[in-house]
């Protein structure tokens, strides 16, 4: 007799019905970027699919939403090859190599040199370029690029990929489809990756394009679905799809649920290809991903046929490159920082520069390992690179400028803020203090337990946190529940008034959810995802610390090194004493509310000009915290235009299109309106 239950018609037609809507929802905010429906109505769908399949295992489908992670770790990739070969691209440096590029198109094709080619310029984007084979609908393989012939087959990992459909859309799909696609991560993302990586002393990746490659170059898929990887596509392999342009081409592909690129364009003649690169190079940073040129292609796909390709390269399309936005300075000394879980990093402090209009003074050097591998001295001429809001990396080292006498730089034996002894653990890149009551730990435990993402304690901030451990008020998490206004008062620079409000501030953070609780504790490989993960798996703080290295790991989504982690911080005393202690003090982590409908739910706000009483990325969090997206260009898409002082040209584009607009004493007064998601 079969163990699983047999599921009755309705719970068929149900699960049915719940995948149809989650792929419809996927697609709206992975590919339209237009969602319908706020985050916790997804996350309810969601949910219910998930209870169903579980109740009947049966009913599960490959293919299904639930279903991105899931596989075993393998031990090494397989290889496959490409349909086609994946081609690469001719460089372009400068607007007469465009130029050249043009006449040598229409000198090939016979054609005059006064006649205007139509030509589609599209980003460059800066990952790892994949290929993803679909047979009857269906992804079957993803395969890397590789040496362009054959690459390593990663299928697993691109299946957490959110924005890689498992199921072509449409009921006319072809037989088999090969699309190509630019794997990335965001570089927000990436620098949050890099930080969690160096606080658990791993190596961090050099630049985003490496995090994307070294993420999806994983042989645990559970590793990779941690990982916020992002892909845009902009070709198709071999297929029975016909296209005359290419510009055809990317929208069949947006319709067949594949996201391409935005700010792509199609123009008319080489000097409007020209204007539409400068256009995406004067934007650069308004885009939370990095692109290092954009690429010209020529429109036509019988023209395109007609070139060819010399070289491995179409003679059809040009890579036309971004300047590099790096500067020359020197390093006028190295500085090491003690972070919470007591990792030294060292940190270059550089003779101001300006990098892409933005002034740099210093520039995290990350460990030994990358300052020996870069052999930077004090008193060298480097290299810097800054790209967004990305932290400054040192490229490289002038080394023919080098000063005489300059010395290796050494790591110090004693931690610099508590004089402790100093180690580095085997097969970690990192050194640390190892004294858990080091100043500088508990101050970054503590700046991180009051954080935004964490108990969200407004007035916490690493001055105050600095201000009540030198004044002895708080030497532990717990301790910040037991402070009082009295008290307060007696610091530097802190008047009743801010006493009373950070008391109530401390109050109000008792009621959070489990979800944050977690974050706050601030356990190794335990971001917000991971942390949401185990809320709604173990609901309660004590269920948690009593949980098994096989019980985390029987959930979807947690592997062995997160459940490793997560046991080791509960075996030691004081981690659970510091859990209990805070409970004790009335801090109540409950389950999570899903979002009320507020505002800005389910809305797309962008922002223009600028803010006075916060940062842009400030607004744009307190956006998303309430389930809104920000986005950066003003579109039909846009609800609502966010205009502070000196706004321009979207503010503009907002009017002609009718768009809401609100200045930023109203956008204060929506932040403060109802309907704020408690997770
Ligand atoms: S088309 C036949 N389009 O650039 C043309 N490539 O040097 C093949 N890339 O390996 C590529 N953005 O990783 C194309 N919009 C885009 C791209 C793009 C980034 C990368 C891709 C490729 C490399 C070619």
């Amino acid at each position: 007799m079969s163990k699983t239950k047999e599921p009755p018609q309705h719970v068929v037609t149900r699960a049915e019905e719940l995948r149809r809507l989650l792929r419809h929802h996927d697609y709206l905010y992975y590919v339209l970027d237009e969602p319908e429906v706020s985050d916790a109505e997804y996350d309810r769908l969601f949910r219910e699919l998930e209870q169903v399949e579980s109740e009947y295992p049966r009913l599960i489908d490959s293919d299904s939403p639930t279903q991105r992670v899931g596989a075993t770790p393998s031990e090494r990739f397989d290889r496959a090859r490409h349909l086609r070969p994946m081609l690469s691209l001719a460089n372009a440096f400068d607007e007469t190599e465009v130029v050249a590029f043009d006449l040598r198109v229409k000198r090939a094709l016979g054609l005059a040199p006064v006649e205007e080619l139509r030509y589609v310029v599209e980003p460059k984007l800066d990952g790892l370029a994949c290929s993803f084979l679909y047979e009857r609908g269906t992804l079957v393989r993803a395969t890397t690029r590789g040496d362009g012939e054959t690459g390593e087959v990663v299928t697993e990992n691109a299946r957490t990929i959110k924005a890689v459909p498992l199921r072509l859309r449409g009921d006319d799909v072809p037989s088999v489809l090969e699309v190509r696609g630019e794997v990335l991560m965001h570089r927000k993302d990436f620098e949050k990756l890099n930080v969690r990586r160096q606080e658990m002393g791993e190596r961090v990746f050099a630049n985003p394009r490496n995090a994307a490659a070294g993420s999806l170059r994983q042989l645990d898929p559970k590793i990779t679905a941690t990982r916020p990887l992002d892909v845009f596509f902009y070709d198709v392999g071999d297929n029975d799809l016909v296209f005359a342009s290419q510009w055809e081409k990317l929208s069949e592909m947006k319709a067949l649920g594949f996201k391409t690129a935005p700010r792509s364009r199609r123009v008319n003649g080489v000097r409007a290809a020209l204007a539409a690169h400068r256009d995406l190079l004067e934007t650069r940073h308004e885009v939370s991903y990095e692109m290092d040129g954009a690429v010209i292609k020529l429109d036509d796909i019988d023209l395109q046929l007609r070139l060819g390709s010399v070289a491995r390269s179409p003679r059809w399309a040009i890579a036309f490159k971004f300047p590099p936005e790096e500067a020359t300075t020197v390093v006028e000394g190295i500085d090491v920082h003690v972070g919470r879980t007591g990792t030294l990093t060292p940190v270059a402090r550089l003779r101001t520069v300006s990098v892409g209009g933005v002034r740099v003074s210093s520039a995290s050097l990350h460990n030994i390992d990358e300052i020996e591998r870069k052999d930077v001295r004090v008193g060298d001429h480097v290299v810097v690179h800054r790209a967004g809001d990305v932290i400054p990396q040192v490229l490289r080292v002038i080394e023919d400028q080098r000063p005489a006498g300059a010395r290796p730089f050494r790591m110090p034996k004693s931690c610099p803020r508590c004089g402790s002894e100093v180690a580095r653990e085997e097969g970690e890149v990192a050194h640390r203090c190892r004294n858990v009551r080091c100043p500088a730990q508990i101050q970054g435990r503590l700046t991180h337990f009051a954080s935004r993402g964490a108990m969200d304690i407004d007035g916490l901030g690493e001055k105050t946190v600095s201000l009540l451990l030198d004044s002895g008020l708080v030497s532990d998490l717990s301790d910040i529940y037991r402070l009082d206004a009295p008290s307060l008062t007696r610091l530097e620079r802190m008047g009743e008034k801010s006493a009373k409000n950070l008391v109530e501030a401390i109050e109000k953070s008792k009621e959070t959810t489990f979800r944050r609780f977690i974050v706050a504790l601030g356990i190794r490989h335990v971001g917000e995802h991971v942390a949401g993960v185990l809320s709604r798996r173990f609901g309660s703080p004590k269920r948690l610390m009593e949980a098994s290295v096989d019980e985390l790991m029987s959930v979807r989504e947690i592997g062995p090194e997160v459940a490793k982690a997560i046991c080791s911080f509960f075996e030691v005393e004081q981690n659970r004493e510091a859990v209990l202690d805070l409970l004790n003090q009335g801090v109540r982590p409950g389950a999570e509310e899903g979002g009320g409908e507020g505002p800005f739910s389910g809305k797309t706000v962008v922002f223009t000009g600028n803010l006075e009483s916060m940062t842009r990325e400030v607004a744009k969090a307190e956006v998303e915290r309430r389930g809104g997206r920000a986005s950066s260009s003003v579109s039909r898409k846009t609800d609502l235009v966010v205009a502070g002082a000196g706004a321009g040209s979207k503010l503009d584009k907002a009017r002609g299109l009718g768009v809401e607009i609100v200045d930023e004493k109203k956008f204060r007064l929506l932040l403060e309106s109802k309907g704020m998601r408690k997770d």
